[in-house]
């Protein structure tokens, strides 16, 4: 589709900008969807995001923790961790996603830093080694074009025997084409991290929303499993726990998952087909 003039261009070597765009357009949408549920932080002190509550049998006690959690956009699961002890710190591109988790913050007497940066540039802006868990939350590390500078910038972020803590889209679900009316799972994109990313323009968001959203274009990548988990190793933390999902928390593949009480949408027929989702944790050498 043609690029409306006032857009960034489709040129990759734009991508953050691209992005931050499309981010930016999406952010008060999302604050407003009642599947974000700003209403639900504010009305009850111990409420907790879905993505968090999910993996809560699994978190470490992150109490008295200066916690960091990349790309937080309108810091839903940065409120959750710091509802659970954590000093939190949110770092995101979008300037638009961070207002809406100041006024989230303020809005709930959190006090929780944020700070506007692209991941490949949280050291510099956030120091060595100033942190004891890095957090990251789904649909995250789809917009970065090289795992193994965001898996050096994580052991860069950490102090020794710090922890990484990670709920992700599979790459196998990222890999798969839109739902088929025959049910289908038929592989269309890149399992692996390519050079080129892929590009859409495509309208919608994965939330509910009546609020128009006007920039569509997006440059994203794949990481498969194997290279994310190589490219910790080899900047120097070492895997503790690698759990794969059936499920996601939102309708990746709309029309074909259902919703459980949890919040987690599974497909409807065979589930066990394929890995939605994983956690992974992992440690610095202390
Ligand atoms: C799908 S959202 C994160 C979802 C998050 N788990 C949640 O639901 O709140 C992706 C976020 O990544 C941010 N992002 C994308 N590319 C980034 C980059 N290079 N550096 C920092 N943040 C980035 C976007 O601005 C957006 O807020």
């Amino acid at each position: 589709m043609p690029t409306t003039p006032d857009q960034p261009t489709s040129d990759p070597a734009d991508y953050r900008a691209v992005n931050r765009a499309m981010w930016d357009d999406r952010a008060p949408a999302h604050a407003a969807s009642p599947d974000y549920g700003f209403d639900r932080f504010i009305a009850d002190p111990a409420h907790l995001s879905d993505v968090v509550r999910f993996d809560l049998p699994r978190l470490p006690d992150v109490r008295g923790l200066r916690g960091l959690h990349l790309q937080c956009h309108i810091g839903t699961d940065t409120l959750s961790l710091h509802r659970l002890g954590a000093r939190m710190t949110g770092l995101d591109l979008s300037p638009a996603s961070l207002e809406q988790a100041r006024r989230l913050a303020a809005a709930t007497g959190s006090d929780i830093g944020y700070v506007e940066s692209d991941v490949y540039g949280a050291v510099d802006v956030l120091g060595r080694q100033a942190f004891d868990l890095v957090f990251t939350g789904v649909g995250a590390l789809c917009w970065l074009p090289d795992i193994r500078r965001w898996a050096r910038t994580v052991a860069d972020l950490l102090r020794p025997g710090g922890r990484l803590f990670l709920r992700e889209g599979h790459p196998m679900l990222w890999a798969l084409a839109d739902a088929r009316p025959d049910g289908l799972l038929v592989v269309e994109y890149p399992y692996f991290e390519t050079a080129a990313p892929l590009v859409f323009d495509e309208p919608g968001t994965y939330v509910e929303t009546d609020l128009p959203l006007t920039v569509n274009l997006s440059h994203s990548w794949n990481h498969g499993l194997g290279e994310t988990i190589t490219a910790l190793m080899d900047a120097g933390l070492t895997l503790t726990a690698l759990e794969e999902h059936d499920s996601v928390p939102w309708e990746a593949l709309v029309g074909q998952m259902d919703k459980g009480p949890d919040g987690e949408y599974q497909l409807r027929d065979r589930p066990e087909r394929v890995a939605c989702s994983y956690t992974l944790q992992a440690v610095k050498a202390s």
